[in-house]
């Protein structure tokens, strides 16, 4: 084999798309019933839109993103998430004039250098919402009930919302001061990435996986105890909202989320069923990173759903082996070229119709329609030319009728099929 796919990438391939498509068309729908709009944003990215929004000291930034100079020589990174890019693109259309909320999805890939394991990629699907412009915790419940509502509509259970609230940068010095004042004496067990970060980005302590560094930070005050009044009362109001709203959830005050840019409300949707990548979604607000952007100060709050968590927990029924409404197996060179014209009516009027290609016998021509699913099949050979009529043989029940060679026809048959 000479060429194969990078390590951490996936070749999605029919039938597994049919759950795919299944995926996106459900959030689809749930999405606009919301107001939600969908965009479509590029790929790459100055790598400085990353950067400082995402945290120059978080896994992502330091060790995990696609920067590549582009020809022109400058510094070009793959998207890590689609927040950044959102934000980007608000400020520089000047969304922020239009009236608020303005509610957004996009679906689409994300690249980040991690280490390939089940469940996590390189190269990875996200569906993602940003809606911007309220800092009301109303819109935060909703945007949340909305994510329960998509993950149930796709089929999912047993899955555990936790919601934290990670204050603002009025209250969150108190708590970095009081999370210093925590590992200072146990900075000699924390990994040298942590020992580095506790003076650059201590929260990221918070956020690393190392056995010592996550032994080490037990007992760590939790951010909840700090939040500010703003804060607190955003994040009960959150909470009574949710309850109204029947969304279960836990209050889980360890909750760290892997990108800085984030204030109040933290959120993620794990599954019991994944093993040690269990996260299938998460989110938050992010009320600073518009201003940061250069655009006016406007609240934003989101989620991103990861596509290669959900689809092992879908139900493999969803894969379907769809096949053709009609086969046309023609005899012969004249049987041939009308079996593409009438392939060609029938396809204007939106059936799938297949013309069989290879001049082979009847059987392997009827062998052929069975692999491919067709659900009907007619053989066009010279009696059938010279009498205008033909014996549509329904593969399922496997009756025959027959009927004159005319699309017209033939389309009264297939629509009651
Ligand atoms: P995130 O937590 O980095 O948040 O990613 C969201 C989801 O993407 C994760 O919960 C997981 O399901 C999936 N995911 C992340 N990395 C991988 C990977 N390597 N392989 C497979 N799936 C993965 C964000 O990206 C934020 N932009 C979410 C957000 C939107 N916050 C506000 N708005």
């Amino acid at each position: 084999m000479k060429y194969r796919k990078l390590k951490g990438v996936q070749d999605i391939l029919p039938p597994d798309i049919s759950v795919w498509q299944f995926i996106e068309e459900k959030a689809g729908n749930i999405f606009r019933s919301y107001g939600y709009r969908e965009i479509r944003l590029p790929i790459m990215e100055s790598t400085d839109v990353f950067t400082r929004s995402i945290g120059e000291t978080s896994d992502i930034v330091e060790k995990e993103m696609y920067t590549f100079q582009d020809k022109g020589n400058r510094s070009i990174t793959l998207r890590p998430e689609g927040t950044a890019p959102f934000v980007r693109a608000y400020v520089e259309n000047h969304l922020y004039n239009e009236p608020a909320p303005q509610k957004y999805y996009y679906m689409g890939p994300m690249f980040r250098y991690e280490r390939p394991q089940a469940n996590r990629y390189r190269q990875f699907y996200q569906i993602g919402a940003e809606a911007m412009g309220i800092d009301d915790p109303k819109l935060d419940a909703e945007i949340i009930s909305m994510l329960s509502s998509i993950l149930e509509a796709i089929g999912l259970k047993e899955l555990n919302f936790e919601i934290t609230s990670i204050g603002c940068k009025e209250c969150r010095p108190d708590y970095i001061k009081a999370l210093k004042d925590f590992l200072e004496d146990k900075l000699i067990d924390l990994c040298s990435d942590c020992g580095r970060r506790f003076k650059t980005n201590p929260l990221r302590v918070l956020d690393c996986k190392v056995p010592g560094c996550v032994k080490a930070r037990k007992g760590s005050p939790p951010m909840v105890d700090y939040l500010c009044k703003d804060c607190g009362d955003h994040f009960e109001q959150l909470n009574n909202n949710l309850k109204k709203l029947n969304v279960q959830h836990t209050i889980n005050p360890s909750l760290v989320r892997g990108l800085d840019y984030y204030t109040k409300t933290a959120f993620e949707v794990s599954s019991e069923n994944l093993g040690s990548q269990s996260a299938v979604a998460a989110g938050g607000r992010y009320d600073g990173m518009v201003k940061e952007f250069g655009g006016p100060a406007t609240p934003g709050i989101g989620f991103a759903i990861g596509m290669e968590r959900i689809i092992p927990l879908i139900n493999d029924s969803l894969k379907t082996t769809d096949g053709p409404e009609l086969l046309i197996c023609p005899l012969g060179e004249e049987a041939a070229e009308e079996s593409l014209i009438i392939a060609e009516q029938l396809r204007a009027k939106g059936h799938w119709v297949e013309v069989n290609y290879d001049n082979t016998s009847i059987r392997s021509q009827l062998r052929k329609a069975n692999r491919i699913g067709a659900k009907n099949v007619i053989v066009l050979g010279d009696d059938e030319l010279e009498n205008r009529k033909v014996a549509l043989k329904n593969m399922t029940d496997k009756t025959e009728q027959i009927v004159a060679l005319a699309s017209d026809e033939l389309l009264k048959i297939l629509k009651t099929d």
